[in-house]
């Protein structure tokens, strides 16, 4: 195992009902003027945003609010939350929503206090202050609730880029899974593939003896795979909702991958897929992230057949480990079919003609990226072609 520092230091408040407390959370937690950050209407027409409008009130916290934060958020209205923070002199942001409305909350909270562009956190510098961030989860995904983690897209080019501090890691989350039975199973089964595509970034490592994060990602998986078809199956099925919310955050807070070499090409792989198509970002990992597996799993059968053994139930096959890696991988797919994920590049609406601008924006060059297997240009593009046309179903 590798040295590690962990740090989250987010209060979870889980549970029916605890969007009731937004107030006493904020306030807690300093706030007194608070922008209300939300999206295109979920949170609006289910009553949640009156209900937390009146804790907030109740509290006696002054509250401003700025909507409309659209899936794969995007920079323009970042740029006008700053703006209105900073007119408005807003001392706390609290998102209402899911990712996207969270990743919008944290660029602004950073954006507020900085003098340059915004948009330099997302090109590799470090902010060195941000206003807090809270938030009121809506949907079981990215794990934006309690990571230190931001995903934007500049419109302007179509460029989706993340910044990362433990600035914006949130100062409480409100998990209440009641909020998620509105999903429409689509959206369900999208925050289901990324949750698990979450820990697998982190399970395929080249770092050895990390039984402890080994068996925690296990968890997390059997649990993903346990419940998500009984959400699909029954949207309002509460217990099995409430494992799937707080899957999706052990699944990024990193606890379950400190201490090991990770590796999140998939994840960069996707985004220019979720940048050009404006695609669901679980419904481009369904296509993407088996095929990374496909293109990677020969670096190191045996892990890839440790994973389908404890994970999917394979038999292991000790004179060709490879058959049970690669009947792991299928099995992957056949679960993302079950739950009604795309597979191809066809289903999700990608050409394969645009591969060559998908790996030119992946901008890497003539360089390699990757933790698990370091990926040239050329092994990028392979893995965009494996997801047009796939083998191991
Ligand atoms: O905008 P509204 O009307 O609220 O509708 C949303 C949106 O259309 C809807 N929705 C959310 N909660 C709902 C609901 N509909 C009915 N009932 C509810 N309770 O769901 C749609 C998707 O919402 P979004 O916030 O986009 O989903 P998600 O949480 O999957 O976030 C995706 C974004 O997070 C980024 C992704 O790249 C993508 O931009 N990621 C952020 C990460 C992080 N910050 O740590 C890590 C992830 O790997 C990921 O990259
Ligand atoms: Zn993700």
């Amino acid at each position: 195992m590798q040295n590690f520092q962990f740090h989250s230091p987010t209060e979870f408040v889980f549970g029916k009902g605890t969007e009731n407390e937004a107030g006493f959370y904020v306030k807690k937690h300093g706030g007194s003027k608070v922008l209300l950050h939300y999206g295109g209407g979920s949170a609006v027409r289910s009553g949640l945003l009156s209900r937390v409008k009146a804790s907030l009130e109740n509290a006696g916290i002054a509250c401003i609010e700025l909507g409309g934060v659209q899936p794969n958020p995007r920079d323009t209205l970042v740029y006008k939350g700053i703006t209105l923070c900073r007119e408005e002199q807003v001392d706390f942001i609290l998102a209402v929503g899911g990712g996207s409305v969270i990743d919008s909350a944290k660029a602004i909270a950073m954006g507020v206090p900085y003098d340059g562009d915004f948009w330099d956190f997302y090109s590799g510098k470090s902010p060195e202050a941000a206003l807090p961030v809270a938030t009121v989860l809506t949907i079981a995904a990215a794990g934006s609730e309690g990571s230190g983690d931001s995903v934007i897209t500049k419109e302007d080019g179509g460029l989706k880029r993340g910044a990362g501090s433990d600035l914006i890691r949130p100062k409480f989350s409100i998990m209440n899974p009641e909020l998620t039975c509105t999903l429409p199973p689509y959206q369900t089964a999208c925050g289901a593939t990324d949750i698990m595509a979450h820990v697998f970034e982190r399970y395929f490592t080249n770092t050895t003896e990390v039984e402890i994060t080994d068996r925690l990602c296990e968890a997390v998986l059997l649990t993903m795979i346990k419940e998500t078809p009984r959400v699909i199956a029954d949207p309002a099925n509460y217990e099995a909702r409430a494992n799937i919310m707080w899957a999706g955050t052990v699944a990024h807070t990193n606890i379950v991958g400190v201490g090991r070499e990770q590796d999140w090409n998939s994840h960069g792989i996707e985004h220019e897929l979720s940048a050009l198509y404006d695609c669901a970002h679980g419904a481009g990992l369904a296509v993407i992230m088996p095929a990374w597996m496909e293109f990677v799993y020969k670096h190191n059968p045996l892990r890839f057949a440790q994973a389908a053994v404890r994970v999917w139930g394979c038999q292991m096959d000790f004179e060709q480990p490879e058959n049970t890696a690669r009947e792991g991988i299928a099995r992957f797919r056949r679960f993302l079919r079950s739950i009604g994920m795309p597979l191809t590049f066809d289903e999700l609406g990608a050409k394969v003609e645009d591969i060559p601008a998908l790996v030119e924006k992946f901008g890497i060059g003539d360089g390699r990226t990757g933790g698990f297997v370091k990926l040239s240009a050329e092994d990028i593009a392979a893995i965009y072609r494996i997801a047009a046309a796939p083998t191991l179903l």
